[in-house]
């Protein structure tokens, strides 16, 4: 029996099966297994708006490399020249390609150029003994992901919309049970006539998807209007929508707020007092804040990270200024605590760069920075409805979070050990205990320890445990 590597998975894949994992308290490899066995027992949900008699496992793949397979159909227009390119482009996604070519396609593109591209034998025949003999048009129809038409000819399109089965292109296209992706191309005049509107607004209620057609010169002398083939990098990423599994985006509509990384307090203007935080883990955070759905403001000290995509960054130096900008995020509905920010700035800190004299070295004054978790914790009006703060501690370190998520006033706190052994700071691994008021008698303080994980995994599981403690107690939304 093969195993499978979850590490050797495509990103989007990774990213879907830990947040799923994470949301169902499974772990990956069971989460995989789950959705395995869903699949096989037919209670995952149909892969296509047309009913299926019978779900039908995934395709075998003729190559290893191969994530998704496609039919491909293409139609008798001239745009059948683009399909070429759009083989191209799907097998550069590691989708693999089988083409069935009409009889009119022949007319543009020849079998022998589209299965020199597909690296496959091409099907222009219903009625061929070859293919037949275990009924071909069932298994072009089924055993693919998804079936593209390119270009969906108004003929095609109106065999389709009618359930005709003439040639081997209707025939699959009547027997599918997968998603379909047509891509229209024809005259502005075909594409806006009575009888092809009629046709396309059924096809759409029977749950075909479009792409295209696009505005633009036509292929005929002088004529222009809608009705070209999308370009095949437009139907190829359309294709990769339809393919991919989406990823759960349980924090769409809430603002998050996360600190990341360290101050620097300056001494005068070319010294500063900081500490080993890479801001990494809050980086990471904001990551999956921002993969979950919700709209994110980073305030990070300063770091060595690429900002995160998708996510509003408010770069800051000290504690003050961080704080500044943390205020100037709100209101937000859940805000994350993970910077490192110094307990103590210098008071006396030098206008000019400071000297050595004979006097000996200059006194420093240490006062204290606010304290941006309590500030916030303890704001009447402003406070977010769930807020979470970081405790890195070098000893007793369940002790000290429960006393700091005590004193402290936020909602949980995200306890971990930074004592040099461990490499936290500015490693890539991670290994906390979320802590959390309990609301049932004394109101106790739950701790929940997690196994040694990478900062993602962390960021992730935390923000699914976001998510979840969400779905139980929805939030009051933040004004
Ligand atoms: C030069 C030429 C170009 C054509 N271009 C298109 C086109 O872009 N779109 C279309 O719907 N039909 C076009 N047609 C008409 C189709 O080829 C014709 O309707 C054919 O029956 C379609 O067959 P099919 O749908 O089985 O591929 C064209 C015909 C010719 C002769």
């Amino acid at each position: 029996m093969a195993s499978l590597t979850i590490r050797k998975l495509d990103e989007g894949v990774k990213t879907y099966l830990r947040l799923r994992s994470a949301m169902n308290r499974r772990s990956v490899e069971e989460e995989v297994r789950v959705i395995l066995r869903e699949l096989i027992e037919g209670r995952e949900e149909p892969l296509t708006p047309f009913e299926p008699s019978a779900p039908t496992p995934s395709p075998q793949r003729t190559s290893a490399l191969a994530e998704a397979s496609v039919t491909l159909i293409i139609g008798g227009g001239i745009a059948a020249y683009k399909s070429l390119d759009l083989i191209r482009r799907l097998k550069e996604r590691r989708i693999e390609v089988r083409c069935v070519l009409t009889k009119a396609a022949q007319q543009f593109v020849t079998p022998l150029a589209v299965s020199a591209l597909s690296h496959e034998r091409v099907y222009t025949d219903l009625f061929d003994p070859q293919s037949e003999f275990d009924a071909g048009h069932i298994r072009l129809a089924r055993d693919c992901d998804l079936i593209i038409v390119a270009p969906a000819t108004a003929d095609l399109m109106a065999k389709m919309a009618n359930g005709h089965a003439d040639d081997l292109a209707s025939a699959i296209l009547l027997a599918a049970n997968r998603k379909i992706l047509l891509a229209p191309a024809m005259n502005p005049l075909m594409w806006g006539n009575a009888a092809t509107r009629r046709n396309v607004a059924q096809l759409t209620r029977d749950g075909v998807t479009f792409i295209g057609p696009n505005s633009g010169e036509m292929a005929e002398a002088g004529e222009a209007g809608t009705g070209r083939m999308s370009e095949a990098i437009e139907i190829a990423a359309a294709a990769e929508r339809l393919l991919r599994p989406p990823v759960p985006r349980p924090l769409v509509g809430k603002r998050v707020l996360i600190t990341a990384g360290p101050t620097h307090e300056p001494i005068d203007p070319v010294r500063y007092i900081a500490n080993r935080s890479s801001g990494k883990q809050g980086f990471a955070i904001a990551a999956a804040a921002q993969a979950a759905g919700a709209e994110v403001i980073l305030v990070s000290g300063p770091v060595d990270l690429d900002d995160p995509a998708g996510v509003t960054v408010r770069h800051v130096e000290s504690a003050r200024h961080m704080l500044e900008q943390v205020e100037a995020a709100l209101p937000v509905d859940i805000a994350i605590f993970a910077a490192a920010v110094a307990d103590w700035r210098v008071a006396n800190a030098g206008e000019q760069k400071l000297k050595k004299t004979s006097a000996g070295m200059p006194p420093l004054q240490l006062v204290e920075n606010p304290d941006i978790l309590t500030t916030i914790s303890k704001m009447k009006d402003k406070r977010p409805p769930l807020v979470i703060g970081f405790a890195a501690e070098t000893e007793h370190l369940i002790d000290n979070a429960k006393a700091k998520l005590k004193r402290k006033g936020c909602d949980w706190i995200v306890a971990n050990d930074v004592s040099p052994a461990t490499g936290v700071m500015g490693g890539d691994r991670n290994t906390v205990h979320l802590l959390s008021k309990n609301s049932g008698k004394d109101g106790d303080i739950a701790v929940d320890s997690w196994p040694v994980m990478t900062k993602e995994q962390v960021a992730t599981e935390l923000i699914a445990h976001v998510a979840r403690s969400l779905a139980d107690k929805p939030l009051e939304p933040a004004t």
